[in-house]
This record gives C-alpha cells, sequence and structure tokens, in this order.
C-alpha cells in the first residue's frame, strides 16, 4: 500500500521497523497496518470526514513463491495470470529460491524494447540463432499457449537434458519440459528452469535503447546451467545482436512489416495484438 500520508503527503515509514500502527511524523495521522485510517488531531470541525479518501491507497499485489509482484494500476485482478502460472508450477519449490547477485546482470540493448521482446516471443529463430540452446530444445515439439495478457513458451528438451520432475498428476507429466518461459504483458518475463527462476525485465530508456535485468532466483543449484536454463548470458548475446540488427532493419524506406507464420509466431502476434490494443484504449 502506499506510504504517502493521506494529509500532506508526508512519507510515513521510512525503515524497517516493528510498530503496531502507523503514526505520521508530520500531524500524527494515524492508520492500522492495513492501512485504515484511525484518527487524525484537529479535525473534530471537519465535515465528511474521515472518508475512504483518508485511507491508505492500495495496490494491486500477488506472489509466486516468495517473488513479490506489484502493479500500480492492474487492469485485471493478479490471480487471473499469476494463478494460473502458480497453478502450472507450484510443484516446484518456490518458497526455497534466494536471489544470486552474482548471476543477475543487467544488460543494455541497442534496439527498441518491442524489438526486443517480438524476439523473446518466439523459438522460430532458436536454430538460426542459438546453437547451444538448440542443441538442447526439442525444436519440433516446441510449443505456445496464449492467454489473455501473458503467453507461456514450452521449452521441450531432448531425451538427455535436465528436465522437471513433474508429479504425476501434472498436465505436462507425459512431456520433457526443460523450461516454461512466459512473459506478462508488457515487459516481464519469467522464465522457470529446473534449478530456479529468471525474472527479465525489460525497461525502454529511449525509442532505441532497452534495459533488461536478469535476476536470478534459485532453488537447487545443482542443476544450474544446465539443459535450457545453460549458458544464459550467452543466449542473451545471440538475441541482442539480432535485434540490434533488426532495429536497423525495419528502420529502411524499403521494409514495410512482413507476415506472422501462424505456428512459431503466435506469440509475436499476440504482443503486437495487445500493443494495438492498449494504444487505441
Ligand atoms: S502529513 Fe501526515 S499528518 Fe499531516
Ligand atoms: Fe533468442
Amino acid at each position: 500500500m502506499s506510504n504517502v500520508c493521506t494529509h500532506r503527503g508526508n512519507i510515513l515509514v521510512s525503515s524497517p521497523q516493528k510498530m503496531r500502527e502507523i503514526v505520521c511524523c508530520y500531524h500524527g495521522k494515524r492508520f492500522g497496518l492495513d492501512g485504515c485510517f484511525k484518527s487524525m488531531p484537529g479535525f473534530q470541525q471537519a465535515e465528511n470526514f474521515p472518508t475512504e479518501k483518508d485511507n491508505l491507497k492500495k495496490v494491486g499485489f500477488s506472489k509466486i513463491g516468495n517473488l513479490l509482484f506489484a502493479s500500480l494500476f492492474p487492469n485485471e485482478t493478479f490471480e487471473d495470470a499469476f494463478g494460473k502460472i502458480e497453478e502450472r508450477i507450484n510443484f516446484l519449490p518456490l518458497d526455497q529460491m534466494k536471489e544470486y547477485e552474482n548471476y543477475s546482470r543487467t544488460y543494455l540493448v541497442k534496439a527498441n524494447w518491442m524489438l526486443y521482446c517480438e524476439n523473446y516471443l518466439e523459438g522460430f529463430h532458436i536454430p538460426f540463432v542459438h546453437p547451444g540452446l538448440n542443441a538442447a530444445i526439442d525444436f519440433g515439439s516446441y510449443d505456445y499457449e496464449i492467454d489473455r495478457l501473458f503467453n507461456l513458451q514450452l521449452g521441450i528438451v531432448k531425451e538427455s537434458e535436465e528436465a522437471f520432475d513433474f508429479p504425476e498428476n501434472h498436465p505436462d507429466a507425459d512431456r520433457k519440459i526443460g523450461a516454461y518461459y512466459y512473459w506478462l504483458f508488457p515487459n516481464t518475463m519469467l522464465n522457470v528452469y529446473p534449478w530456479g527462476i529468471s525474472v527479465n525485465v525489460v525497461r525502454p530508456i529511449d525509442e532505441g535503447t532497452t534495459k533488461v535485468d536478469f535476476k536470478t532466483y534459485i532453488w537447487d543449484i545443482t542443476k544450474y546451467d544446465k539443459g535450457a536454463g545453460a549458458d544464459l548470458d550467452k543466449v542473451e548475446r545471440e538475441d541482442e545482436e539480432i535485434v540490434e540488427r533488426v532495429q536497423i532493419g525495419v528502420k529502411s524506406r524499403l521494409y514495410d512489416k512482413g507476415r506472422f507464420s501462424p505456428s512459431m509466431e503466435k506469440g509475436v502476434h499476440h504482443f503486437q495484438s495487445l500493443i494495438a490494443e492498449f494504444l487505441t484504449k
């Protein structure tokens, strides 16, 4: 919830601390730990006070395992997307993952953020751009699932590769999956591997520059850097190189938008449809 007092806008809490209630240090407005208004000195004569506006504003909030997510202005309820994702992956020890900052990285890409996302949203280019990853992936079985505001790519891997150990009743129990690639509209990716999750956050800096954070959360270090979840830095650099070429190519006066492959570019089509929908809202 908001950390800003609903009176004159003072910042309420500046450091982690134990407290029974929140008291503003400016004029003494008090709130419960749930953000509800409790009392305020000097307002005895105020009419229509308090109202709903005196409570601290709440934001959309959810979690997957111990990863916390918030959205200031959620378009749809968190449960809609996160509920479905968690149901699919909750056989994994999600509460045990820890951030490994040494394995986390930030990349600066000389391309528009949307081109970066489009590249992420198809596995079509894997045999051409990622020879290493291609050796682990069973390209013929690579699959896509499209939901309303997120989509999933299923990284089916070859027999010898590291894969999820599914419980019997899991919907994917008969498949050999080395990675779930979730993309959440518009700019978040959750790459789920047998070792943990790599969260990618894509931030536009300007029209031709994008900053991408790779945050690494691991629950089983013994499986790290194997199968479809191996050499992520190399795969990222291969992606960047191609996306930076496309950034130049799409500006050509001789280029006009290309067609979508119906089987391989469902995710890219989904992305462009959502961008078009939200730009015209
Ligand atoms: S700003 Fe918080 S009580 Fe005045
Ligand atoms: Fe790629």
